[in-house]
């Protein structure tokens, strides 16, 4: 193993989408930026320069940060932000993990332009555990924006009401053909191909708020990792993907030359929510096709097509092999049920919501953001940041997604966490509630993979549902879907002493509240505690 060295300035640039330039945040001027390689086991050093004038922080989707919680990222969680003409250097090494991951922004809504892919090569002579593709590919799924995103969310706080939505999806960076812009014509990613190769596409899903479907005409996917861990591969049209999540999946060449098209659409099967309605669009052609020919066309699955999601992702399996196996804790020292949804809370000034403002909860808990990094809190004792009294455990024989919805939609506010022992084994049931209205929720939880041992939809029942739990081979990931008004349960072992920052990767209910913390003591050794902070930590 070595060490890897990466230079990430952040700047702006003036960049031109459906035929208008604005000025966006991006590192080293790329949109979207530039990928990170490492091997199984290296250490990787990233220099962040912040030449902008907005505080700055960067996450490494997924990168577990064993014992490093310093570099994990996220603002106020783990690090205060690095100011305008500050610089500050990420020290990580990427343990346990292999494949596709992002990095991204990680303070408020930054990420919509400041991400970039993670590529964890398999140690030297270890092969993929698939056939060897000819070529790799990243390919980005995320979001064009024509107005600034601060100052879209900056308006929707102020008003009390749910923000906009975006003016296109993109696929790396562009948003391709979509229908009310003519002028898009030369903004579409192609995709070119040799006959009879392999490839292996790294797809991930950057976008702020919303899961996405990709799919390419007359091609099939082999799916063969998510989120950094090989699943058993299996063949499918489409791919489901949420905000945060990662796929690999082999592409093979063996159609008549000719072009494709591939799209990019939203799903979401909440009825009641806004979202960016246009698929992005992209071109995949042989390199051997006349300029002339034409193109392919594919449909995607309509917005609200629940079952092809569900047929995605109850086909997603831990690959569970000699060599990777699937470790699901069978005890449990933690059981703990997160109702996650919705709600209302007061607002005087809040004009165009009538004096009151849509939030977001965990367990009826709206999270305040602190003043000052939790982790560094946490590390000098420094009284008065958070408490540690997360409510674990509200009643579990309840209709949550019935109608009419639960008793108060008002919520509470708080900054609170919830304390692990190192090495305790954690069980969350996490529960959407249909407080306002039921909504899907990619759930991230940073410092750990988690197995998801059982999803359904209505309301958990503590009886009969664990015994239908998968605790063989159950999928291993970092974000997974709370689905409309139903549920998921997640399995890991706090062996990663710190704070670790769980939130829906759906921007706007991020910025609502719907995030909470664990805080994970250090264990008896040195090699089970945290490392001392860096130097040059920024302070707040
Ligand atoms: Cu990808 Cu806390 O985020």
């Amino acid at each position: 193993c070595r060490v890897r060295h990466y230079k990430f300035h952040v700047v702006q640039k003036n960049t031109t989408r459906l035929c208008s330039s604005k000025p966006i945040v991006t590192v080293n001027g790329k949109f979207p930026g530039p990928t990170l390689y490492a091997k199984e086991d290296d250490t990787v050093l990233v220099k962040v320069r912040n030449h902008i004038n907005h505080n700055v922080t960067i996450h490494w989707h997924g990168v577990k940060q064993l014992r490093t919680g310093w570099s994990d990222g996220p603002a106020y969680i783990t690090q205060c932000p690095i100011l305008p003409g500050q610089s500050y250097l990420y020290n990580f090494t990427v343990t346990g993990q292999r494949g596709t991951l992002l990095w991204h922004a990680h303070i408020n809504w930054l990420r919509s332009t400041l991400h970039g892919a993670i590529v964890i090569l398999p140690k030297r002579d270890v092969p993929y555990p698939f056939p060897k593709p000819d070529k790799e590919l990243v390919v980005i799924l995320g979001e064009w924006w024509k107005s600034d995103t601060e100052v879209v969310i900056n308006e929707a706080l102020k008003s009390g009401l749910a923000p906009n939505v975006s003016d296109a999806h993109t696929i790396n960076g562009l948003p391709g053909i979509v229908s009310l812009a003519n002028c898009s014509t030369q903004d579409v990613y192609k995709l070119p191909l040799e006959s009879g190769k392999t490839y292996l596409l790294r797809i991930i899903n950057a976008a702020l708020n919303e899961e996405l479907f990709f799919k390419i005409a007359s091609h099939e996917f082999t799916v063969v990792e998510v989120d950094a861990s090989y699943v058993k591969p299996f063949k499918t049209e489409t791919i489901l993907i949420a905000p945060g999540q990662t796929t690999n999946a082999l592409l093979t060449a063996d159609q008549k030359s000719g072009k494709y098209l591939i799209v990019a659409s939203t799903f979401m099967d909440a009825p009641v929510v806004a979202v960016d309605n246009l698929t992005a669009t992209a071109t995949l052609y042989y390199t051997d096709t006349l300029a002339s020919s034409p193109t392919v066309l594919t449909t995607p699955p309509p917005r609200n097509a629940t079952q092809v999601a569900n047929n995605f992702t109850l086909s997603l399996k831990s690959l569970n092999s000699k060599m990777y196996p699937a470790n699901v804790p069978l005890t449990i020292d933690h059981s703990l049920f997160f109702t996650v949804g919705l709600g209302i809370n007061p607002c005087p000034s809040c004009k165009a919501g009538n004096g009151s403002r849509v939030v977001a909860a965990v367990n009826n808990v709206t999270f305040v953001m602190p003043t000052t990094a939790l982790l560094q809190a946490h590390y000098f004792n420094m009284k008065g940041v958070f408490t540690a009294d997360f409510p674990p455990n509200p009643p579990q024989v309840y209709n949550y997604t019935g109608t009419p919805p639960p008793a108060s939609s008002q919520t509470t506010n708080g900054t609170k966490l919830y304390r692990l022992a190192f090495n305790s084994t954690v069980q969350i049931v996490l529960q959407d509630t249909g407080i306002i209205a039921p909504e899907s929720h990619p759930v991230h939880l940073h410092g750990f993979n988690f197995f998801v041992v059982g999803t359904d939809v209505g309301n958990y029942d503590p009886k009969k549902d664990p015994k239908k739990f998968n605790l063989v081979d159950p999928v291993e990931r970092n974000t997974m879907g709370v689905p409309t008004g139903g549920w998921t349960a997640i399995r890991f072992r706090s062996d990663n002493p710190g704070v670790w920052f769980l939130h829906c990767h759906f921007e706007v209910h991020t910025t609502w509240g719907l995030k909470m913390a664990f805080l994970v003591d250090n264990g008896k050794g040195h090699k089970e505690s945290l490392v001392p902070p860096p130097k040059d930590l920024p302070k707040c």
